[in-house]
């Protein structure tokens, strides 16, 4: 078993494994070199050679657990044709959302559209600096990607007004985002995903009584999903206000939480694996406090079943060398 199999599927609390969101990105300056020559992002993501490379960068440096494959949560609504661009600087724009263009999509030119995507994995998982490693594959939660389909961009704090207006839209396109997302977990773990991380980064943007019909019931059945195909799933709620109702009702094999939350109330509040917390910010500072709040996570779980990781992803603004020294404070632990 992997260090991180050990952890959330036997529980072990010793020897906590580590890997961060984001460990692939604009903090390395390996990355940025390709980056500079690709400033078509969704290429980029759909070039195997050079993503399968990306993904295994940091792993060349630094002594972490797992890799996550370089791809972004916005190439569903991309292969569901939906047109999605990268800005320099503004993120993510995507184009007008078409009900009856997305309807018209069907499995074979979906999977054809992302094809490189699974050979990437195919790629990593074959390289021998995995073994004995997890490679983590992913996707946004339907909630998430739905916010961006119909907002078309990053949302600040909040939904734009009359978000929920065509209730027809947002349930035919949540019915074809189920589809389409175990479709595409099926062939990430196909192709060699060992584990499959669910990200819902805007699940706090809703209110209490919202979340059955958006977080909970779409989440849980993709949860399920990749249970059957015996692969443990880790759901990352940012944000979400009550982390153990979430749990409770979706009982992923483990949960990140974001650095909002408490990390001494919720390791008393839920049982199972936890992973991440540290504030990303805390790389922007020195050694001393990298340290001291490092410790501070790796303290708090030391009986239970943790796997190191971030409260969001690395900021591109990061130096490699706080990185390597988290990094090693882990493992020396
Ligand atoms: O974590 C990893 O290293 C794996 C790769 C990965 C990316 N995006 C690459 C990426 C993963 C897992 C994601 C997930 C993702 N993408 C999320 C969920 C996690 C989160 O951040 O909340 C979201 C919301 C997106 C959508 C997205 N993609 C945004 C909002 C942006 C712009 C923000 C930014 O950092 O620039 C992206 C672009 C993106 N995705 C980059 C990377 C490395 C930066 C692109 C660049 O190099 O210019």
């Amino acid at each position: 078993m992997t260090p991180i199999q050990e952890t959330i599927i036997n529980n072990k609390t010793t020897n906590t494994p580590i890997w961060l969101m984001r460990q692939a990105g604009r903090y390395l300056p390996e990355f940025r070199e390709i980056r500079k020559l690709n400033p078509n992002f969704i290429n980029l993501c759909l070039n195997e050679d050079l993503s399968s490379k990306i993904t295994l960068q940091p792993l060349r440096r630094f002594e972490l657990d797992a890799a996550i494959i370089f791809s972004d949560i916005l190439m569903l609504p991309y292969g569901l044709n939906q047109k999605v661009e990268f800005k320099k600087n503004l993120g993510p724009e995507l184009g007008s959302l078409n009900l009856d263009e997305i309807s018209k999509v069907d499995e074979i030119d979906f999977i054809q559209k992302l094809y490189p995507i699974y050979k990437s994995i195919k790629k990593v998982s074959e390289s021998n600096i995995i073994k004995n490693k997890n490679l983590i594959g992913f996707i946004g939660a339907p909630w998430t990607l739905l916010v961006y389909m119909i907002n078309k961009r990053s949302p600040k704090n909040k939904l734009i007004k009359d978000f929920f207006k065509d209730e027809f839209l947002i349930n035919k396109v949540l019915m074809i985002l189920e589809k389409f997302l175990k479709l595409h977990i099926d062939h990430q773990i196909k192709n060699g995903a060992t584990i499959i991380q669910i990200f819902d980064s805007w699940a706090g943007l809703l209110e209490e009584k919202d979340l059955p019909n958006y977080i909970y019931i779409p989440t849980l059945n993709l949860v399920n999903y990749v249970k059957t195909l015996n692969v443990p799933v880790i759901c990352f709620p940012r944000g979400i206000k009550n982390y153990k109702n979430y749990c409770d009702i979706i009982k992923p094999n483990a949960v990140n939480i974001d650095y909002d939350v408490d990390p001494i109330s919720i390791q008393k509040e839920i049982d199972i694996p936890i992973q991440g917390g540290l504030d990303p910010k805390v790389l922007l500072t020195d050694t001393d406090n990298i340290k001291k709040q490092t410790l501070k996570y790796l303290d708090i779980f030391k009986d239970h079943p943790y796997i190191f990781n971030l409260g969001h992803g690395v900021l591109p603004e990061s130096n490699p060398d706080m990185v390597d020294y988290l990094v090693k404070m882990v493992k020396d632990y």
